[in-house]
């Protein structure tokens, strides 16, 4: 297991174990708590090693639990302080001497970084396919492995790939692709050394901001919502608040929409969008209602990974008795859910949690989890309720909005009570002027 919140070091770190030690089972973890749960649930880990420099908590929390139920699992330390990744060692500040675990940092640590094979004409390192999501480009080729002694060529140096590229391979069960090994320390240090997501300024806004979404979403599912997935959650919800400003996206983005992929991001982008826009209309101008519900928007869904689910909304929930229960309860737990994996952040943004629990909330108290009604939900929440209805009933069109006012007279009489009045009300200004604007 490897605890530590810095997804750029951690990822270099998990990169080199699989490069150097071939076949091993990394189980990645961003914060002491959930080290120290995962433990409890599968106390078979062989080894751990262990930031020391959490942004949050400490590993002298999961020191002390392992202490104080006697556990013998061995473990290592780092500092990323003063570190220069270019020297052969980290400098590890404790080492267990005793068992395997001393083995395994030998053969890690004593063979000299990097070096070339001398076995064969060309080597190739693997390299878990998730990490490619952060860059667009590369400057050496990329294989995929048929075989043993199989590999091709997928992408040349310099050529652009997005986000289809790499879901084609990930649908096909593909976890890995290859490096020459003569390239691969080139890339680990990049994993480090690059900014977490390096997007293609050459696409437009509405582009770039459809895909960060994309990254944002599976960093958070994969390693949860750590400082960095937070950094360019913040920095897309920005920029799609900006492009909201602007009050012209709304029919481009829903063009781009129209050729995307990927329900959940393309469902968040358009819900970021339309709050942040919502929020002007109202006159709901303060940056952190805008940056809450960008926050939700991005995160409200994330446990819904099953695509049929993600779709089901509060006018299709029938369907649900299609699935096996498992399922179904999967779906009526997401609200609670999502909540629950944005409590790290909601002391810097509150709310954020109340939003997504709130969601599948319906103001005549028929939704779920808590069947509350158009009195007990919170304003931005009715908001988000609203908008969510709208992006839902345009996915269904296939985000053909050539006739935006039939889906907002559907809308109307559901929306008649409290704040819930005033935001459709809203989204109808935002949704109108933007048509309006097109045409002319
Ligand atoms: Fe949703
Ligand atoms: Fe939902």
């Amino acid at each position: 297991m490897i605890l530590d919140d810095n997804d750029r070091f951690r990822q270099f770190l998990i990169a080199t174990l699989e490069e150097r030690l071939g076949e091993i089972d990394v189980v990645e973890v961003t914060s002491a708590r959930t080290a120290i749960m995962l433990f409890e649930s599968d106390p078979y880990f062989q080894g751990f090693i262990a930031s020391l420099d959490l942004k949050k908590g400490s590993f002298m929390e999961v020191f002390q639990h392992f202490r104080s139920r006697e556990y013998t699992v061995p473990f290592i330390t780092y500092s990323n302080e003063d570190q220069d990744l270019n020297l052969p060692h980290l400098p590890f500040l404790h080492k267990d001497e005793k068992d395997q675990f001393s083995q395994f940092t030998k053969k890690l640590f004593e063979t000299p970084p990097f070096v070339q094979s001398p076995h064969g004409p060309e080597q190739y390192s693997r390299i878990r396919l998730f990490f490619f999501w952060r860059f667009h480009k590369l400057d050496f080729p990329l294989y995929v492995r048929l075989n043993d002694d199989k590999y091709v060529k997928v992408l040349n140096p310099d050529e652009h790939y997005g986000p289809e590229f790499l879901e084609k391979y990930h649908d096909k069960g593909i976890d890995y692709l290859y490096v020459r090994s003569q390239d691969f320390s080139k890339f680990a240090l990049s994993l480090y050394k690059k900014p977490i997501v390096e997007m293609d300024e050459t696409l437009p806004e509405e582009e770039k901001a459809r895909r960060k979404t994309q990254f944002i979403q599976h960093m958070a599912l994969t390693v949860g919502i750590t400082p960095d997935v937070v950094e360019s959650a913040q920095e897309n919800v920005d920029g799609i608040i900006a492009e909201a400003k602007e009050r012209k996206t709304l029919i481009k983005l829903l063009h781009i929409l129209e050729k995307g992929s990927t329900y959940n991001s393309d469902h968040a982008t358009l819900l970021c969008y339309l709050t942040a826009a919502m929020c002007d209309e109202l006159g709901w101008t303060t940056r952190r209602s805008k940056e809450k519900l960008g926050f939700a928007s991005l995160f409200h869904d994330i446990s819904l990974t099953d695509p049929r689910l993600a779709v089901v909304n509060y006018r299709s929930l029938k369907a649900l008795d299609r699935f096996e229960s498992t399922l179904k309860q999967r779906y009526l737990e997401h609200p609670l859910k999502g909540a629950d994996l944005v409590l790290e952040i909601t002391n810097e943004y509150p709310q954020v949690d109340t939003i997504i629990s709130q969601h599948h909330e319906r103001p005549d108290g028929s939704g779920f989890p808590y069947g509350r009604d158009f009195n007990q939900i919170t304003p931005l929440a009715c908001l988000f309720i609203v908008a969510h209805d709208f992006v839902s009933r345009a996915y269904e069109r296939n985000f053909d909005l050539t006739k935006p006012q039939e889906i907002l007279d559907d809308m109307l009489g559901e929306y008649t009570q409290g704040h819930f009045m005033k935001c459709m009300i809203a989204l109808q200004t935002v949704v109108t002027k933007n048509q309006l604007e097109e045409q002319i």
